[in-house]
């Protein structure tokens, strides 16, 4: 239901979400993240199965796809500082404010972003970051990082996934410009070559302007710069496959707070377009709080899983997270291979309607999956929505959600889903005092 640019990219159909209270008010007092202690307030939302993951740092496991998928990119872009090292934690001033979101925009709520109270939330988006690399000096720079946002529940959506922010920066005068012209000669002649499909669109369009402050002829160069970039990089990662159709890869018109013009880039994979990364020409603004003075450049950030599926063929984004022999013994650092699949064990579907309480704010899909997933993590496949209706006489609301059980790993018993569902039950009459039908 949520497509990889999350309704940051407000033109690619964005869920306007209203704020909804905490989950419950059942936190303790303090809750330890990194051997920190932070105090929760009436806004924490973190699961415990979200904070289990902080520490894991999967992107950075030598041979894990993830962390093979990384060097790949660094090692297309060798002359770009790496980094890998950065806290998830951030304010939300940081993750939105610095990067020019509006007050209102449905990222911040808490029923899209985890928070761990109000000063503190774990970052949405590597581009979290921008400001404080931007800042240090930096021109070059790959910035990888974990990410996570509340989502529903389904082989492509995980509420933890991991980014990969790029960005550069040229001096914006004659000199930086004749610089951007060589690159960009450069690397039109290396795309010549290319075996890929690429629908592209013109850079610049009413809807996706060029920014007041910048000239149209530097701001077009340097977007065309950032598109033969990234289209260079795609054929480094799709080009050498030797699938019989050619990879279809197509660029789209997007928004983003903090980069004017803006795009999108999908890449057609199982019949379907996938949004694989957003980027744009930087906000000028976003400079200007770095301290950053006289220069014009360009920003993506992707997304890695859906790239690492699409190159490895890995059906399910829980994967990896997995910890099987079966999975992990299949890869080796640096090297790119098929994965192939262990027989996929049974699904059991559960379902449970409810009446959410009179006079209350529905539950909402997200907070119903993160308790699912904080009863049964990994165990759980996926959550539709099967029915909801408001009862025309009571007005009372009712929802109906069909949980998929299925392990990875092993066939779960009967009375062990059962019990999860009895537990998924428990909580939902507990914690948010709905009236099981
Ligand atoms: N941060 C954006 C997202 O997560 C992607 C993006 C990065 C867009 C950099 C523009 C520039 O959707």
């Amino acid at each position: 239901m949520r497509c990889y640019s999350h309704g940051y990219s407000l033109l690619a159909g964005a869920h306007h979400r209203s704020f909804s209270s905490a989950i419950t008010s059942k936190y303790p007092h303090t809750l330890e993240i990194l051997s920190e202690q932070y105090s929760t307030d009436e806004i924490t939302n973190v699961t415990p199965a979200i904070l289990s993951k902080i520490p894991l740092r999967i992107h950075t496991q030598t041979g894990h796809p993830l962390s093979t998928l990384r060097s790949i990119i660094e090692s297309h872009y060798p002359d770009f500082s790496h980094i890998s090292s950065f806290s998830p934690l951030v304010t939300p001033f940081k993750n939105f404010d610095e990067l020019s979101f509006p007050k209102d925009h449905p990222g911040r709520s808490v029923t899209d972003s985890y928070y761990i109270n109000k000063e503190l939330m774990l970052r949405t988006h590597t581009s979290a970051h921008e400001v404080e690399v931007f800042s240090k000096g930096e021109d070059k720079w790959l910035l990888t990082a974990d990410v996570y946002r509340r989502d529903e529940i389904d082989g492509s959506h995980y509420p933890v996934f991991h980014q990969m922010e790029g960005a550069r920066l040229y001096n914006a005068d004659a000199s930086g410009m004749e610089e951007v012209k060589e690159d960009n000669e450069r690397l039109s002649r290396h795309l010549e070559t290319s075996n890929i499909v690429i629908q592209d669109i013109p850079h610049i369009s009413p809807t996706n302007p060029v920014q007041q402050t910048h000239d149209p002829v530097h701001s077009e160069l340097i977007a065309k710069n950032l598109k033969l970039s990234l289209n260079s990089l795609l054929l480094r990662l799709f080009g050498g496959s030797k699938s019989e159709e050619p990879l279809r890869v197509r660029w789209i018109e997007a928004y983003f707070p903090f980069t004017s013009p803006s795009f999108e880039v999908e890449v057609f994979f199982r019949g379907k377009w996938l949004e694989i990364l957003g980027c744009g020409v930087v906000r000028q603004s976003t400079l200007d709080t770095s301290n950053v003075q006289g220069k014009i450049g360009w920003a993506f950030g992707l997304g890695l899983e859906r790239i690492a599926m699409i190159l490895y063929s890995i059906p399910d984004i829980r994967l990896f997270w997995s910890t099987d022999k079966r999975f992990l013994s299949q890869f080796k650092a640096g090297e790119i291979k098929m994965f192939k699949p262990y027989s996929k064990y049974p699904s059991c579907f559960k379902d449970v309607s409810f009446w959410n309480p009179q006079g209350s704010v529905p539950l909402h899909d997200n907070d119903f999956c993160d308790l699912v997933r904080e009863i049964a993590g990994d165990l759980v496949e996926d959550v539709k929505v099967i029915d909801s209706f408001v009862h025309p006489k009571t007005n009372r609301s009712s929802s109906c959600y069909r949980i998929n059980y299925r392990s990875m790993d092993r066939s779960l018993s009967n009375e062990e889903v059962n019990e999860l569902q009895k537990s998924v039950i428990t909580r939902l009459t507990d914690v948010f005092r709905v009236e099981i039908r």
